[in-house]
């Protein structure tokens, strides 16, 4: 997937001597499993981000000021988690892709139509947080596979809070498709913990 330049050559070479300087074994080669999670993170957060400027930009209707402020809300959000991967793919010793075109080869999350509903546009985005939440867990294991504590840190930080986020999202949706209601405790939204 990757194309390595001879500027990131050089990159790679700088980590594997500070960290030979160090005593340490060039990282790149111990959490090769966290970096293709990491950059399967970096690749599907990247398209995620750019389906929500869509969204953000395409919706109509009564809900429109609500619904384009918490899409923006969420882009931000979404753009400074896609730097954090690069930047921890950089601190394992890697190269972040940065091609949108590669981007999309090994993206599960696809780039959406122009939409303007309100719901398919909330089911759309409830999709994408769900696998991303499927992949930050896949993340963690292999993390924790190749002991990785910063990235078991970063990730587990990242989880509980997608999982408020989709829990948030479901009780919207909930409303709208007569899902949940506070007097049916059974049919409240509620998350799928990644087992
Ligand atoms: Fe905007």
């Amino acid at each position: 997937m990757l194309k390595v330049t001879s500027e990131q050559k050089s990159q790679d070479d700088y980590f594997a001597l500070a960290l030979e300087r160090q005593g340490k074994q060039h990282k790149k080669n111990i959490m090769k499993k966290t970096i293709e999670k990491l950059q399967l993170l970096l690749a599907e957060s990247s398209v995620f981000r750019q389906n929500l400027y869509s969204h953000h930009w395409n919706i109509l209707g009564p809900k429109f000021f609500f619904m384009h402020t918490q899409l923006g809300e969420m882009y931000d959000g979404v753009g400074e988690d896609i730097d954090m991967y690069a930047e921890r793919i950089l601190a394992l010793g890697g190269t972040p892709e940065h091609k949108f075109s590669e981007y999309l080869k090994v993206s599960a999350i696809e780039e959406s139509p122009i939409l303007v509903e309100c719901g398919q546009i909330e089911a759309d985005t409830l999709d994408s947080l769900k696998k991303t939440h499927v992949r930050l867990y896949e993340c963690i294991r292999a993390a924790e596979e190749e002991d990785d504590q910063g990235t078991i840190d970063m990730i587990g930080s990242k989880i509980a809070c997608i999982e408020k986020t989709i829990w948030m999202w479901s009780a919207q949706q909930s409303i709208k498709v007569g899902g949940g209601s506070a007097t049916n405790p059974k049919s409240k939204p509620k998350i799928d913990i990644v087992p």
